[in-house]
């Protein structure tokens, strides 16, 4: 049986998140969001003093921590609540100095392939929405529909500054942008996995579309391909 995966790729801040959960709620899937498993193995690493540049100790990390991803336990604008062998890390793995490390992390194949195992598992629970890099080309290349999301680094770097400032954080745009470069180039160099469109994906380019017009395109597609009821 094929699984109800709407697979939704992109670079940093293109939106995946926010569009993954309107898109969610919209057709009643669960979204999961891969890339706070990557940024939770992150901040386990900088928490327990485990240098980032030991692969083989942070891949050991990655396979023995207990990562879930539940329905939101506070009411303080959190989306879901992420656990870490049962500590709630959920504002934490936002953080600025794992946003630093993230991709670092993520580019090795000992954490990939203990975090590949996770997300097939839980996909395999019901319908959902997965937000990613790499769900429509190696996570869940089954995916009935695939969904790649573009923007400009500079569009990018605009909405995670506000993003930033709306939780009352410091935001520097400079900086913000030169580390959305970074990762672009960290995510889509690295040898495993790198970021990459899906041959079959539908790409959504965001820079002038609006949130409710990715979020009605991406429903549309999903009634067209019969994963939803037409009228949802
Ligand atoms: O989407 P995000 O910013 O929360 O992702 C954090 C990091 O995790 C990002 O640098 C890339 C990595 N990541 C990944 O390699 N594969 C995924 N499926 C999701 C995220």
């Amino acid at each position: 049986m094929i699984p109800s995966v709407i697979a939704i790729d992109g670079p940093a801040a293109s939106g995946k998140s926010t569009v993954g959960r309107l898109v969610a709620q919209k057709l009643g899937f669960l979204l999961f969001d891969t890339g706070a498993l990557y940024r939770a193995v992150t901040l386990a690493a900088l928490q327990r003093g485990v240098p980032i540049e030991d692969e083989a100790r942070i891949s050991e990390l990655a396979r023995a921590i207990h990562i879930d991803l539940i329905p939101a336990t506070r009411d303080d604008g959190r989306p879901y609540t992420v656990l870490v062998d049962g500590e709630d890390v959920t504002w934490a793995i936002r953080s600025e100095p794992v946003d630093a490390h993230v991709s670092t992390v993520s580019a090795y194949p000992g954490v990939r392939e203990a975090l590949k195992r996770q997300q097939r598992r839980i996909a395999r629970q019901g319908r959902v929405v997965m937000a990613g890099r790499d769900i429509g080309t190696v996570v869940f290349p089954e995916a009935p529909l695939k969904v790649f999301l573009d923007a400009s680094p500079e569009v990018r770097a605009k909405r995670r500054c506000e993003e930033l400032r709306a939780r009352g954080e410091d935001a520097n745009y400079e900086e913000i942008l030169a580390g959305v470069r970074h990762r672009d180039e960290i995510d889509s160099t690295r040898a495993t996995a790198p970021l990459r469109i899906p041959d079959d994906a539908v790409v959504i380019d965001t820079d002038h579309l609006s949130i409710q017009q990715v979020v009605d395109e991406i429903a549309r597609l999903a009634r067209e391909r019969h994963l939803v009821k037409q009228n949802a």
